[in-house]
């Protein structure tokens, strides 16, 4: 028999830690319990229907109900429920799910890929080839690594080392020598330029002179986000991602892009990469490839690194990285089914389609509220900024409550977003229709409203 509501609620506050969450709030906070799931709709265990401003977390970008997905999980239970991929061994949908990402990824110089459970293993596995490609070809100091600041990589010892928000790393410091930060091109807060053009050359300037600084022959990688998410939907100039790729062959250095957001139809096309016209060297993936129905990650691996190890004989090249559910036979299965639907449906076509009138709408309550500083982003990615003075851009005070306050006059109107720090952040479902669109618009509107009255009320 199901657990009653109310001992669910309290067993969640006493033995459930929540990631990002500190255990004793769990237990002072509502818990926001979901309980089911349908197409881009949720409902809490109290009955609550709320549209899934989130995704998930970025990553049912399908809805909750695709049934191809669903059919494939099902079918590959009843035939292999588990079996690993290490050394000689392997399986049918590993093997399917691999040649069939790599034959969508060809565009993009993609030579093959490996798995993991999620984006922070496949950037550490980014990470790591990265630095053995360098010492397969003899050049054995070539171990840093450069990030930008504002940038979100997971939250293993490598990608919390490279994530460019402290509050991600100072509890569990020291970390893995040789990261380090330069600015993120983010036009709103920089502090040289609003000319977009301008802050994409300095940005990209700073690069290289990071990696002059370091020593070209000490640099393994550079790593960044096509359009930086967590940290505040940052989408970086035009010119950004190819001054970029310009100064890391320059430097012989790898570019890895982490598309665990992006990557999937995200921002109106199939990879964030692709918005910039850019190849990278490496790829992080994971949330929407299996469209989160189960937990899947893949590190995608260019021509350029692919040769490198192909050439190789020695045990130099031997992957010496995995994890005993790399390419899990169900995960695979739902990947497999969620790339099809992707493609059939094509789903970055639609986002490319409704994308921009959804921005365009959000982006009107800066002009409504002098608490929104900013609303930016692409496709169906979306961030609004609250601040403390809209003119001078004053940062809000870490403690203000407005930005939970506002989701939760949301949550009351049926809509589930997201707050991290300063800023609410938006990314629905990839199939979400106008109509759904238009609800959510409604809703946050609304939300902002009734808090903009109640802090007008107590001025
Ligand atoms: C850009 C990026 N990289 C990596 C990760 C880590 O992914 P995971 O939480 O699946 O480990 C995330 C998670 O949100 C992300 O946004």
């Amino acid at each position: 028999m199901a657990t009653d509501i109310d001992t669910l609620k309290r067993d969640n506050a006493q033995y459930l830690w929540h990631p990002m969450a500190h255990p004793q709030a769990m237990r002072n906070a509502r818990p926001d319990i979901i309980a089911k799931g349908q197409g881009c709709w949720v409902w809490d265990i109290d009955g609550h229907k709320l549209l899934d401003g989130v995704a998930g977390l970025w990553s049912s970008n399908l809805g909750h109900s695709c049934k191809p997905v669903r059919d494939a999980i099902v079918a590959q239970l009843d035939e292999l429920p588990f079996f690993n991929t290490f050394r000689g061994t392997t399986h049918p949908r590993a093997i399917e799910l691999s040649t069939q990402l790599v034959a969508l990824m060809r565009p993009d110089g993609v030579a093959a890929v490996m798995f993991g459970n999620g984006g922070s293993d496949s950037v550490e596995a980014a990470l790591k080839l990265s630095r053995q490609f360098h010492k397969l070809r003899g050049d054995k100091d070539r171990s840093k690594f450069i990030a930008l600041r504002q940038g979100y990589h997971g939250v293993h010892f490598g990608g919390m080392s490279v994530n460019g928000n402290t509050n991600f790393r100072r509890n569990y410091e020291p970390l893995l020598p040789g990261c380090f930060h330069i600015d993120s091109p983010w036009l709103y807060r920089n502090a040289y330029t609003q000319d977009e053009a301008e802050l994409g050359r300095i940005v990209a300037q700073q690069l290289d002179r990071e990696i002059t600084f370091q020593g070209a022959d000490t640099v393994a990688a550079f790593i960044a986000e096509p359009i930086q998410g967590a940290g505040g939907l940052i989408v970086p100039p035009a010119n950004f991602w190819p001054l970029v790729r310009a100064v890391c062959d320059k430097h012989g250095v790898l570019l890895i892009a982490d598309e665990v957001v992006t990557g999937f139809g995200r921002t109106g096309q199939m990879f964030g990469t692709r918005l910039w016209g850019v190849q990278a060297d490496l790829w992080c993936l994971a949330k929407g490839i299996s469209s989160g129905y189960v937990p899947l990650g893949a590190t995608a691996i260019g021509q350029k690194v692919a040769a490198v190890f192909d050439a190789d004989s020695s045990a130099a090249g031997q992957i010496t990285h995995g994890y005993t559910y790399s390419a899990h036979p169900v995960a695979a299965a739902a990947a497999i089914a969620t790339l099809k639907v992707l493609v059939d449906e094509d789903i970055p076509g639609h986002v490319a389609r409704v994308g921009p009138a959804f921005q365009q709408r959000l982006r009107a309550l800066v002009q409504r509220h002098d608490f929104v500083g900013d609303v930016r982003g692409h496709g169906l990615m979306l961030g609004i900024e609250m601040v403390a003075d809209q003119a001078s851009r004053a940062p809000l005070p870490k403690t203000s409550d407005i930005p939970a306050r506002v989701a939760r006059a949301a949550y009351e109107r049926g809509l589930m977003v997201r707050v991290s720090g300063p800023n609410l952040i938006l990314s629905p479902p990839l199939v979400i229709t106008t109509a759904e669109l238009d609800f959510l618009c409604d809703a946050l509107e609304a939300a902002f409203a009734q808090v903009a009255d109640e802090i007008a009320r107590v001025k």
